[in-house]
């Protein structure tokens, strides 16, 4: 069969670069040897046009609202599956057998403890540090604790520092919220499942006895497999990058993690939530919205709207409905849910909205079931990076096994100053 081209011309020649399928998606046009070619780079800020690398674990494709993971819809995953299977999933490929599930969930549980010693970080952190700070710095530390799986070339090692950061990011998380109280750690209690260990260690204390509630367990644990992976996201590509000059993965995690604090990535599901509690009542949403139309208000409508979803973001399906399941089980009525139904309703069927294709996403309705369990706004993006770890340990393996992958390295369009020459300070 011969292999598909695109052809490039450009000052009178031509370029034939090759066109490489994918199993589902877009074809990509493979410009790897443009440059060599024809002395010309690709321009492309934002990589919005530009895939980065190959990779098996997840697809999206955003018209159609369809997020997969190794192949199975993201909504099937959150009604079946639990947070561990899908890690393990995402690590290795396929759905385990109950013995390897088993298998996986032991090793994770034997290291969820930290170093000891990793706990006097705690201390040099102000009690109102952000938790992501905390995070950025304590996993980043970790490689100073676990020097006998830093070497990246190493097959078993690479998976035993996957296996510390999936299991560790709960306890150290939860560590996080416990500092800012000024209450005393707990260490894990690995009776208890992934999920149920770490909502004890935030939520339980030493002097009482703390039950794991199911129905928030189940929720927690769903929110978990909702933020696993994401494709090649902006952290997830800081992850990848950083890995790709060979650094070791608890220094790739905690680039990751400094990534994803932005307010544009993993901080919109605070400023979402923090919009429906200023709407505040049903009666004020037409104002807002009327805001959100308006070209001259900055005002926009947090948690709709996506980059790559022109749909509905399936994730936000399975948000909604935890959160009527959250709110019924803890029987709180939080009118800010009715705002963000009634909003959402409004939105939906409002030409602005449907021209633009802009539909509820994942942080629409989490921020809800988050505040109802009793997370405060700061620990939301620390729960994202929890979960994200999955994908970014993934994403991670994935790379470093890839023979085709070298250190990243972008080029520019340089638009400074031609060469010239130095001016002496006395002449300038
Ligand atoms: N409210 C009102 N108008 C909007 C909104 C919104 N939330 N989002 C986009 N628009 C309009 C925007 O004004 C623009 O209009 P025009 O074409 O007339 O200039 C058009 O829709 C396209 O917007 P864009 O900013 O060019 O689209 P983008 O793909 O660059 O941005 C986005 C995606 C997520 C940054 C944006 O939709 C947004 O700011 N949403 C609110 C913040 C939010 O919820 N972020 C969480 C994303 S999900 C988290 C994750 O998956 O990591």
């Amino acid at each position: 069969m011969t292999e598909k081209t695109a052809t490039l011309s450009t000052d009178g020649n031509e370029y034939d670069l090759p066109v490489l399928p994918g199993s589902v998606g877009p074809e990509v046009v493979d410009i790897r040897k443009l440059y060599g070619q024809s002395g010309k780079f690709t321009y492309d800020p934002g990589f919005t046009s530009t895939a980065s690398c190959q990779s098996a674990i997840t697809y999206i494709d955003g018209g159609e609202g369809v997020l997969l993971h190794r192949g199975y819809p993201i909504d099937q995953l959150a009604e079946h599956s639990t947070f561990m299977e899908v890690a393990y999933l995402l690590l290795h490929g396929d759905l385990p057998k109950k013995n390897e599930l088993d298998k996986f969930s032991k090793t994770i549980t034997y290291h969820t403890m930290v170093h000891e010693q990793l706990v006097h970080f705690f201390r040099g952190f102000r009690r109102d540090a952000h938790p992501m700070s905390v995070m950025c710095g304590v996993v980043g530390a970790l490689s100073a604790f676990y020097h006998d799986s830093t070497d990246i070339t190493d097959p078993t090692q690479r998976l035993i520092a996957s296996h510390r950061l999936i299991a560790k990011m709960p306890t150290i998380a939860a560590m996080a919220h416990k500092y800012s109280l000024g209450q005393p750690f707990l260490y894990p209690q690995n009776d208890l499942s992934y999920t149920g260990n770490f909502l004890r260690m935030t939520f339980g204390v030493p002097a009482e006895p703390y039950e794991v509630n199911p129905v928030i367990e189940r929720a927690m644990d769903r929110i978990f497999i909702l933020h696993a992976d994401h494709e090649q996201n902006a952290s997830t590509s800081t992850v990848r990058l950083a890995g790709s000059s060979g650094a070791n993965p608890f220094a790739c995690i905690a680039a990751g993690i400094a990534c994803l604090w932005g307010p544009a990535h993993g901080g919109a599901n605070e400023a979402a939530l923090n919009m429906l509690r200023e709407i505040g009542d049903v009666k004020n949403i037409k104002t807002y919205v009327e805001r959100a139309k308006d070209k001259n208000d900055p005002f926009r409508l947090m948690g709709f709207g996506h980059r790559v979803y022109k749909n509905y973001d399936p994730r936000a399906k399975v948000m909604q409905q935890t959160a009527e399941e959250v709110l019924k089980e803890l029987n709180l009525t939080d009118p800010v849910l009715d705002v963000a139904r009634e909003l959402e309703h409004i939105a939906l069927n409002d030409d602005y909205f449907v021209e633009k294709k802009l539909y509820p996403n994942v942080d629409f309705y989490s921020g809800i079931i988050l505040n109802a369990i009793g997370f405060p706004t700061e620990m939301f993006t620390a729960l994202f990076a929890l979960a994200r770890t999955t994908g970014w340990v993934a994403q991670w393996n994935e790379m470093i096994s890839d023979p085709e992958q070298k250190i990243g390295r972008p080029r520019q369009l340089y638009v400074g100053a031609t060469q010239r020459d130095y001016v002496p300070m006395d002449e300038r």
